[in-house]
């Protein structure tokens, strides 16, 4: 609850100043002014959340508490400078995508994918995660907020293959109930959730 109204605080700030990166790894991110939209992907269109990273440490058990094994591919949707993917295909030699709406973050990644010598595992796409196709991953990374993951969950759900795991960094998704729910020392909370097997309404 304490991290709710530090991200509202910190929403209220963000509405009144353009995004801007930091290396914050204690914050939560903060949604822009443009949080409600959710317009058709345009390079015109601003994130919907600043970058704030998650620390390293905290990268370590999302990979963990996602299962990531060789065979994976690993979707960070809002990527920021890529750490996610970058730590999945340096630690599991497995195939990543980040997804981030911002050009500043997918150069930054780029750069680090190729300091990190994983540029032939990862990819960074310049899109609107609310558009984007991610279809392919059997592993999805969030550290966005609890209004954006609530808005996701359809496309997480129509997209994603049955038992495709979901780690969120801080923020829980409505009211889908996670499987698990980790508390880290460094006051870190992440969530894991399990597509379920699709049913039909016929
Ligand atoms: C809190 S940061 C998380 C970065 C990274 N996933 C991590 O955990 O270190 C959120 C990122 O989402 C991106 N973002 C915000 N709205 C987006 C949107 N609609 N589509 C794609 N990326 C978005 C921002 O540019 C930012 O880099």
């Amino acid at each position: 609850m304490r991290m709710y109204a530090f991200a509202a605080a910190l929403a209220l700030i963000a509405c009144q100043a353009p995004p801007v990166a930091q290396d914050a790894s204690a914050q939560a991110p903060a949604a822009t002014s443009q949080g409600q939209a959710v317009a058709a992907q345009a390079p015109s269109r601003g994130p919907d959340v600043i970058f704030v990273p998650t620390p390293h440490e905290t990268v370590a058990a999302m990979l963990k508490l996602g299962e990531v094994k060789k065979g994976d591919v690993l979707y960070d949707l809002g990527s920021g400078d890529g750490r996610i993917p970058i730590a999945a295909a340096k630690q599991f030699g497995v195939k990543g995508v980040g997804i981030d709406i911002d050009p500043q973050r997918i150069k930054e990644a780029n750069e680090n994918a190729k300091e990190a010598g994983v540029t032939n595992l990862v990819t960074f796409r310049q899109e609107d995660l609310f558009q984007a196709d991610f279809r392919e991953a059997t592993v999805v990374t969030l550290y966005l907020l609890p209004s954006l993951n609530e808005k996701l969950r359809p496309r997480l759900l129509e997209q994603l293959k049955p038992g495709t795991r979901i780690v969120s960094h801080a923020f829980p998704m409505g009211d889908w109930q996670p499987e698990k729910t980790v508390e880290m020392e460094n006051g870190s909370q992440i969530y894991l959730w399990r597509v379920p097997a699709k049913v039909s309404t016929d």
